[in-house]
């Protein structure tokens, strides 16, 4: 499992988002599926954050639009893999390591904040294209593959589509809205 994560670690986009980061590497050979929630969890978290956001301070109908589904079928994943937590009875954990993407997190809504009018949509935009490319890459090339319950990796299954369709919304308004995507 190291090569997987170690070349997870070497291309996600994000290093707020799914950085494992160095220090949870060696966590990272062994993940328990309450670690696997808890993490999962907390970016469900941060993307339900944004897209609220989005929805609150989005210039245009597509901003505001994709912010209001994002953080609606974000708030549905988290409380769904809640209640398989409960279901597999296991107690999410978030590991230490993961407290510096949440600082990551706060820095990159901060920064958002300060931005208003088209600068505002095209920063979200940029940032919710690279998050879903980081997010879908971490949940097949790390979650699936260290993931023990059945059901727990069927949910992970089964939500990818629409992850998919997020990236595939976020990069469709930044084409109508004439925002290039390159970071
Ligand atoms: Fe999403």
């Amino acid at each position: 499992m190291t090569k997987t994560i170690t070349a997870y670690l070497a291309t996600a986009g994000v290093a707020a988002l799914m950085s494992l980061g160095a220090a949870t590497a060696s966590l990272a050979d062994e993940l328990t599926d309450a670690q696997i929630i808890g993490i999962y969890s907390q970016v469900n978290s941060f993307d339900i954050e944004t897209a609220l956001l989005g929805e609150l301070m989005g210039a245009s109908d597509e901003v505001r639009a994709i912010g209001k589904m994002v953080s609606a079928d974000h708030s549905g994943v988290r409380a769904a893999v809640h209640d398989i937590a409960e279901e597999i009875g296991v107690e999410p954990v978030l590991p230490p390591a993961r407290i510096g993407a949440a600082r990551d997190h706060d820095a990159t809504i901060l920064a958002l904040r300060d931005l208003d009018g088209a600068a505002f949509d095209a920063a979200y935009l940029r940032h919710e294209v690279a998050f879903h490319q980081a997010a879908i890459e971490a949940v097949e090339q790390l979650l699936i593959p260290e993931t023990e319950s059945d059901v727990l990796k069927a949910h992970f299954e089964a939500v990818l589509p629409a992850f998919y369709h997020h990236l595939e919304m976020n990069m469709a308004a930044a084409e109508t809205l004439n925002i290039s995507i390159e970071q």
